[in-house]
């Protein structure tokens, strides 16, 4: 019941100016965003690379600045410049979101995007790691798609998100199934219409499962991002069919959420990656992460009020 407000809520800016400003949000926003700053989120990089791989992405969207999209690609090339000298180039990659350095700026969005996400590609490559483009909402699906063709030309290892939820998704499996290709399946985080993707929860479960299927069949390296234990469940037991080992594929999940499931799967010697997201510009972020589960909401709602 509270998904769609919450979701519509997330792309508001009056929203976005009441929430930013209740005193004890801060203080809940710690738990899904590992710091403001890169200096602040890498002690949690550090603790979670002990006995887990990990995504960085540094918090933005939506960019309708040029130079907002310029500052964005200096971030990551001084986080993986970063990771390079801590010697993480083998257990850190990072995850970017292509609105964030200029998809929709103008007529020219997209070859900006393009632009700016090539330099992220070489950086992370100096530095012995790669880039996975996030998914956005489904108007941003083809423009994704066709940029991540582009980049994976000079950077193979260039990553995918698919989102089960849409309809087209399988077909999007298939295409992106051969060898080296890294795709990333979630369900699914945008409030999108009955005509593009599943709505109803047991639908987007079977289509999450049909899509692991097609992935786990195919040649590329599946990136299981699910806290859901049944999706866990029927992953390890489709690698298994498919003679996959621990290395031919990987689970993820995003920073704050089923830590101990986390721990769990890497202490089986299952390869565990975590999303750990950082910055200043967390509403969206956070607020998807309260769509995803209104106890969430509640627990902010309690806390402001005994207070
Ligand atoms: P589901 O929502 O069914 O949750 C299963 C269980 O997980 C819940 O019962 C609860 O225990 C726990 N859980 C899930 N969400 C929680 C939360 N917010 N707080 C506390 N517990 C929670 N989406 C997208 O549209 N584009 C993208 O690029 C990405 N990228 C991405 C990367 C990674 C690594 C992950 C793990 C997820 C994403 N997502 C995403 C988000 C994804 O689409 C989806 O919204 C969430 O992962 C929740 O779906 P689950 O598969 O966890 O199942």
């Amino acid at each position: 019941m509270l998904r769609k407000p919450l979701l519509l809520a997330a792309r508001s800016t009056t929203c976005r100016t009441i929430v930013e400003r209740t005193p004890m949000t801060r203080a809940m926003v710690s738990r899904f965003v590992a710091g403001a700053t890169m200096e602040e989120a890498l002690p949690a990089v550090h603790e979670l690379a002990r006995d887990r791989y990990i995504t960085l992405d540094f918090l933005g969207e939506d960019t309708t600045d040029l130079s907002q999209a310029a500052g964005t690609v200096t971030a990551y090339q001084e986080l993986l410049a970063a990771l390079g000298e801590a010697g993480l180039g083998d257990r850190a990659e990072v995850s970017v979101k292509l609105s964030a350095v200029g998809q929709f700026l103008n007529a020219d969005g997209e070859k900006i995007a393009l632009e700016n996400a090539r330099r992220i590609a070489e950086a992370a490559k100096a530095v012995g790691t790669t880039v996975t483009f996030d998914m956005e909402d489904h108007t941003t699906v083809d423009s994704t798609l066709a940029i991540l063709r582009e980049v994976r030309q000079d950077f193979p290892s260039t990553g995918a998100v698919l989102q089960a939820y849409l309809r087209r998704t399988e077909a999007d499996c298939r295409d992106l199934s051969g060898e080296g290709s890294r795709v990333r399946l979630c369900k699914g985080a945008y409030d999108e219409p009955e005509s593009v993707a599943f709505r109803d929860k047991h639908e987007v479960d079977k289509a999450y499962v049909r899509a692991l299927k097609v992935l786990m069949e195919g040649d590329g390296y599946p990136m299981v991002a699910s806290h859901d234990p049944r999706m866990i469940a029927i992953a390890g037991e489709l690698a298994a069919a498919h003679g996959r080992g621990a290395d031919d594929y990987e689970y993820q999940m995003l920073y704050g959420i089923r830590d101990g499931e986390q721990v769990r799967l890497a202490a089986e010697g299952k390869r565990m990656r975590v999303y750990v997201p950082y910055g200043d510009e967390w509403y969206g972020y956070y607020m998807r992460r309260l769509a995803e589960r209104p106890a969430n909401m509640l627990f902010l709602a309690r806390s402001l009020v005994t207070r």
